[in-house]
């Protein structure tokens, strides 16, 4: 199975570093349910400013809930479609925009949201499975199909699954699934003590 790994000057975490985001899941391979249930537990257990945990997922399973599932995919947009169709499990993110103590709105609440994705992101690494964030979504569409109260935002879509070989790509995604991976480098990202200084490494 195709792998891209993180290139990195030290070495850091085997599961950060073998986490990627494919297009080629296996559409015949569903996820088990203690799979799912891991995930969620490590969704939940991410920091959260207040311990407010903002986020609320939507778990659309192909295996369980087809029509959830086919309602969510068909709220992609069609270049993501187009892959994510072989992904068993479609996870819609969310969260709501104000604290829950104070009812002020909460401007960390896509900060933490992203937290916990990564936790489940991680996590799927580390049980063998892949997982793909996407932006690419009708925001109006799922808030209607969904019954998203109006104090929320959605957030990302994230398709979850087992690897698939290229062969399920057409040859435009196949190009990008064999992409290298790209990152700046980290003295464009770190600085030390000062915006001046970029971190040396
Ligand atoms: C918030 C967010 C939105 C994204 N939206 C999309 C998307 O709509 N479609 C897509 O194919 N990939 C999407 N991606 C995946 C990114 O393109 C990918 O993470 C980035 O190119 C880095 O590649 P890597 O995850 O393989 O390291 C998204 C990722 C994030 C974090």
């Amino acid at each position: 199975m195709l792998e891209k790994p993180a290139q990195t000057k030290v070495t850091i975490h085997n599961i950060i570093a073998k986490r990627w985001s494919p297009c080629a899941f296996e559409s015949g391979k569903p996820i088990k349910r203690e799979e799912l249930l891991a995930l969620l537990e490590a969704a939940r257990w991410a920091p959260s400013c207040y311990g407010d945990q903002p986020w609320r997922y939507i778990v659309c399973d192909k295996k369980t809930n087809l029509s959830a599932w086919v309602k969510l995919l068909s709220c992609l947009a069609d270049a993501n479609q187009v892959w994510a169709k072989n992904a068993p499990l479609l996870i819609l993110v969310t969260h709501i925009n104000n604290f829950g103590h104070n009812g002020r709105i909460n401007r960390w609440a896509a900060y933490d949201t992203g937290a916990s994705v990564e936790n489940l992101i991680l996590q799927a690494v580390s049980m063998g499975l892949m997982a793909h964030s996407m932006g690419g979504f009708d925001i109006t569409k799922v808030g209607e199909i969904f019954n998203i109260p109006p104090d929320f935002t959605a957030m990302t879509v994230i398709a979850v699954g087992h690897q698939a070989e290229l062969t399920v790509l057409d040859s435009n995604l196949k190009e990008r699934e064999l992409a290298t991976r790209e990152r700046l480098p980290l003295n464009k990202l770190f600085f030390e003590g000062d915006w001046k200084n970029p971190i040396a490494s």
